[in-house]
């Protein structure tokens, strides 16, 4: 049945063939903004709220001609097959309907460079940041954003037909909610009409776009990136419990999917971490969830508890079993394939990320095994990087990054991951032998019994 697409021999489990290992960014968050000509919504405001960035931290600084394309290389000596960059729309249309050639230009070369090394580019449209003017306009709130977007869309995909892989927007779930409705995020509105309002344009613009992407390059993959954070019962064998989970997944994750139905030919996942919700009536209070800096960055309705697992620097439970089961829910509902948009953990210390992407990595081999269509997954993150309202304060790289002198540090983790890609197995028992410390070595073995013996299909 599946046994050809995901196989196991020994302790090492083989993923299909065709199989894709990249590694992913957004442009606002590795680009930097040196000589102070981008202007988007993100630049006002991180000048509205000065503390984020300290003076002189500048990032991975892609703009700059050749950053960008040294990453690329080392990227391509770690054996990865896609690279996931984004497009800035504020730097390509920095005045409504004025196009900065030089700006296509530079995006050009990046892709050029991509398919010159052999790594196929993963191109995002919308990664949060608008263009200033579009967010004078309302932002995605506002009456033109939907069409702004879609000439915008169309300019690329005339430009770009080379490029196999698009996701026209990031997870607009976020955009929505932190943006619209709990004003955390740009434009820092608390406005319920106004978040409707985002959302419908979010979910056309997408579609559109969509569209018109498959209408230039028939033969390009388009879809979106969902956030999904995923919640499993706290009482598995109580029916209210499932069901009152299956209502926070479908309100946080899954109605975004099911809204692009239809215009999409995979469904595009980010899954960094998830939760055990409580039915409990009496504790039906609101449940928040705060960033490192206090930043509220979600709201639920019920008791949310803590799996017994390792936390990453934000604070976010390690639940690679959470994947499995997400994998299984999306695979069952959409019929779509999957790509892994983004996965990853915040460790400054790079002391939990050579377990976190082996055991990840393990519960999407499972995944495979029993039929869920999953075709590539790219890392979180390619290297260090502005972690929005965290600043550069939450390393996510791959790459380690000194965020004002820019000095790279591979770090030891990404050795595991590229062992991995190149050799297009997961060989546990050596991975966990060359990686992991003693205690990490039977963490790791308890973590992947138990999602190998997991009945999620
Ligand atoms: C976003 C990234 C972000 C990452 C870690 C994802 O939801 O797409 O931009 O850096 O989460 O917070």
């Amino acid at each position: 049945m599946v046994e050809d697409r995901a196989e196991t021999q020994n302790s090492s489990l083989k993923l299909p063939k065709d199989f894709k290992f990249g590694t992913a960014t957004a442009p606002f968050q590795v680009e930097g903004n040196v000589s102070g000509e981008r202007k988007t919504d993100w630049d006002l405001f991180l000048e509205r709220h000065p503390g984020i960035v300290k003076p002189g931290e500048v990032g991975p600084n892609w703009w700059t001609p050749g950053e960008a394309e040294a990453d690329f290389r080392r990227m391509k000596e770690l054996g990865m097959h896609t690279q996931r960059l984004g497009f800035e729309w504020g730097r390509i249309e920095p005045e409504k309907g004025k196009i900065a050639g030089e700006a296509i230009q530079r995006y050009r070369r990046m892709i050029d460079y991509l398919k010159q090394l052999g790594i196929e580019p993963m191109v995002t449209l919308n990664h949060f940041s608008l263009p200033a003017w579009v967010a004078g306009e309302g932002g995605w709130a506002g009456k033109e954003s939907r069409r702004a977007f879609i000439r915008y869309a169309g300019l690329i995909a005339n430009e770009f037909g080379d490029v196999p892989y698009w996701i026209t927007i990031n997870e607009p779930d976020v955009i929505v909610k932190l943006g619209y409705f709990m004003g955390s995020w740009p434009p820092e509105k608390k406005d319920s009409k106004a978040a409707l309002v985002a959302r419908h344009n979010l979910i056309e613009a997408h579609n559109e776009a969509y569209d018109l992407l498959k209408k230039a390059n028939p033969k390009s993959q388009v879809g979106s990136s969902h956030n999904v954070m995923w919640f499993k019962p706290n009482k598995p064998d109580s029916p209210i419990n499932r069901s009152y989970v299956d209502l926070w997944n479908y309100i946080f994750s899954t109605n975004w999917i099911s809204a692009t139905r239809g215009h999409t030919d995979f469904t595009g996942v980010n899954f960094f971490t998830g939760y055990h919700l409580n039915f409990n009536p009496r504790k039906l209070a609101i449940t928040i969830r705060e960033d490192a800096k206090g930043t509220v960055q979600d709201l639920y309705f019920g008791e949310t508890v803590k799996p017994d697992a390792d936390t990453s620097d934000m604070g976010w439970p390690i639940v690679p079993d959470f994947f499995l089961d997400a994998l299984h829910y999306l695979h069952k509902e959409f019929g779509k394939p999957i790509i892994i948009t983004e996965n990853g953990v915040a460790d400054q210390e790079d002391a939990h990320r050579s377990l976190y992407i082996l055991t990840h990595l393990v519960a999407l081999w499972k995944a495979i095994q029993e039929g869920v269509d999953v075709r590539a997954y790219t890392h979180w993150s390619t290297i260090d990087n502005l972690e929005w309202v965290d600043g550069y304060n939450q390393r996510f790289g791959l790459i380690g990054l000194d965020p004002k002198t820019g000095e790279r540090t591979i770090r030891r983790s990404a050795a595991l991951y590229g062992e991995i890609a190149t050799s297009g197995e997961i060989d546990v028992d050596g991975l966990a032998d060359r990686y992991l410390t003693g205690e990490q070595r039977k963490k790791a073995q308890q973590i992947i019994e138990k999602i190998l013996k997991d009945p999620s299909s």
